[in-house]
């Protein structure tokens, strides 16, 4: 009960910045007037803080974390404090100008609106819609929200940092559904999840319903693939390894207790222990060929079993290893070699999307100067990535939130971490405004949580608002509110 009155004191004071209909001349600055609500007050269109500054976006309003779904000019630097986002005819433009002036562009906007749906809209005076975010997707998609041929979402830096990341999903002129490392070419070889639907017409879709069914429809809109069903947890692979460019240049992925470890080749350091996508360099410098006779001073260190990107300069037919090996010794332009069978794949440095296979009879054959005390891992590990892992892959979460209340929200949104693509848990305390008929939540019973988290026996992760469980909701459709 006193939960009910401290959120209906918190909606009145809220209430003067819901405005369903935002016309032209009106105005956002980061500190007053910081955003507009969408009518129920789930959503919020405006400034939301980003690194030592501001961005311009669209977030869950109202809680502490603030869940940021779509955000404007994303890799620009923060805006400071003093600019003013003007609603214009022909866009939104900042005041003073900071590099770009529009955050967005389209032509004679009239009015707009921050609908409940997680979608901004800008209309001209006619009322046709002349731009709207749900066809500018970033890092996710929200319940209603299609991803059409052509588009991609790339993922965030990280959880705090919006800008592009290093992995993207795109949906194929093809018919295909695609996950790639970012600055690759569409093709297979460098594709680590695909729906193998290519073939199935030029205008294939993909859905995310409020219930968590994910689906692809071709031109006419039949369903040709379901990604997912009603069920709640899918990630396109659960092999962290899968990722390419989950660790960096000249380092190569270990599956250790199902995480990604990542290891520099022999010879080479990690550029930055904590971050594994800087990946590892020489401890010595001795490369090239400008001291031409240098070549008694390497030799070449084995790694097995693992496979790497073939961008080989001269590929060999040689008998063995050891040819292989002295094929790359006796040139000074060759710093790797790929031996398998009987072809020696001769490489130039970096190598990248390293990954250790078991099942592949590939030797890498690494140049290391003689000299050099090879310490044979030189591991880079991520603080905490372990249990990140494991929220990461959880598509529904329960968040107890500072009103006792609950919310269930899900998004589909491309992990910047494990890169693997999932739900995102969104948790947002509820407040009475979103108790309307506009989303008609659902109440559930204490009883009946227990069984959507099985007695709440799966904990996987403790935020600002509470503790999280593991939870599948069994056949409601929309975010479900408990009171
Ligand atoms: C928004 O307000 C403008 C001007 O007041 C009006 O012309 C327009 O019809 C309104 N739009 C909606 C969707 O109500
Ligand atoms: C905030 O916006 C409202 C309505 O658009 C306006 O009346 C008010 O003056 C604005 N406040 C500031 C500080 O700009
Ligand atoms: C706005 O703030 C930035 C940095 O905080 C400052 O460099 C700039 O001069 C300010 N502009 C105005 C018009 O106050
Ligand atoms: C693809 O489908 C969408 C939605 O059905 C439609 O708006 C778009 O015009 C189509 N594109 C092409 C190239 O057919
Ligand atoms: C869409 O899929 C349906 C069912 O598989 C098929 O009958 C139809 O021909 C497809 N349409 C196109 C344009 O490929
Ligand atoms: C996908 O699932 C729906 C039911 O949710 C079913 O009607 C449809 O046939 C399925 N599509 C395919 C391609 O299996
Ligand atoms: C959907 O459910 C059916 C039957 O329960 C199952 O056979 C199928 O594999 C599921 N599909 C996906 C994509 O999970
Ligand atoms: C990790 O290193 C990469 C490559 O040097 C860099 O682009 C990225 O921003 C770094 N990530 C973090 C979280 O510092
Ligand atoms: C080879 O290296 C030695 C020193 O290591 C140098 O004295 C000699 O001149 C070099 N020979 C050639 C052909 O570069």
């Amino acid at each position: 009960m006193v939960g009910f009155v401290l959120a209906m004191a918190f909606v009145v004071a809220q209430a003067q910045q819901m405005q369903s209909n935002i016309s032209r001349g009106s105005s956002l600055t980061p500190t007053t007037n910081s955003s507009w609500l969408s009518r129920s007050g789930v959503y919020a269109f405006g400034f939301y803080k980003q690194g030592n500054g501001y961005a311009v976006g669209i977030f869950l309003a109202g809680i502490p974390q603030t869940t940021i779904v779509w955000t404007a000019k994303r890799d620009d630097p923060p805006l400071s404090t003093n600019v003013t986002l003007d609603f214009t005819s022909d866009g939104f433009s900042l005041k003073p100008t900071q590099g770009q002036s529009f955050v967005i562009e389209y032509t004679s906007g009239s009015s707009a609106s921050m609908l409940d749906s997680g979608n901004f809209v800008i209309y001209n005076a006619r009322q046709d819609i002349v731009w709207q975010s749900f066809e500018h997707p970033t890092d996710t998609l929200l319940p209603g929200q299609t991803l059409f041929a052509e588009d991609e979402l790339f993922s965030a830096k990280s959880e705090s940092d919006h800008s592009t990341g290093i992995f993207r999903l795109k949906m194929q002129a093809d018919g295909n559904l695609v996950q790639y490392p970012v600055n690759t070419p569409y093709k297979a070889e460098y594709a680590y999840y695909s729906s193998g639907t290519d073939g199935r017409g030029k205008n294939v879709t993909l859905h995310f319903a409020a219930d968590g069914h994910l689906y692809l429809l071709n031109d006419t809109h039949s369903n040709i693939r379901n990604i997912t069903n009603v069920s709640m947890v899918w990630e396109s692979s659960n092999d962290k390894c899968d990722p390419k460019g989950v660790c960096g240049l000249n380092s190569y992925c270990v599956l250790l207790d199902l995480e990604a470890e990542c290891r520099c080749l022999p010879g080479f350091v990690s550029a930055n222990q904590r971050n594994k996508t800087s990946g590892c360099s020489r401890n010595l410098v001795a490369d090239g060929c400008e001291h031409k006779n240098e070549t008694l001073k390497y030799t070449m260190e084995e790694l097995e079993s693992t496979t790497w990107e073939d961008i080989s300069y001269v590929d060999l037919t040689l008998s063995d290893k050891e040819a292989c090996k002295r094929a790359c010794l006796e040139d000074c332009n060759c710093e790797a070699a790929l031996f398998d069978d009987t072809s020696c794949k001769k490489q130039r440095l970096p190598l990248r999307y390293g990954r250790r296979q078991v099942s592949t009879s590939n030797v890498a054959l690494i140049k290391v100067a003689k000299s050099t005390t090879t310490p044979d891992t030189n591991r880079i590990v991520e603080k905490g990535s372990k249990r990140k892992g494991r929220t990461d892959i959880l598509i529904v979460s329960l968040s107890l939130a500072a009103f006792g209340s609950i919310l269930f929200a899900i998004s589909v949104v491309v992990l910047c971490k494990h890169n693997v693509w999932a739900y995102k848990r969104v948790n947002t305390p509820i407040r009475d405004s979103e108790l309307n008929e506009d989303i008609a939540l659902q109440p559930y019973t204490y009883e009946e949580l227990e069984k959507i988290t099985n007695n709440f026996t799966e904990e996987v992760g403790r935020g600002a608002s509470g503790t999280v469980y593991k939870g599948v909701i069994l056949a409601s459709q929309k975010p479900v509110a408990v009171k």
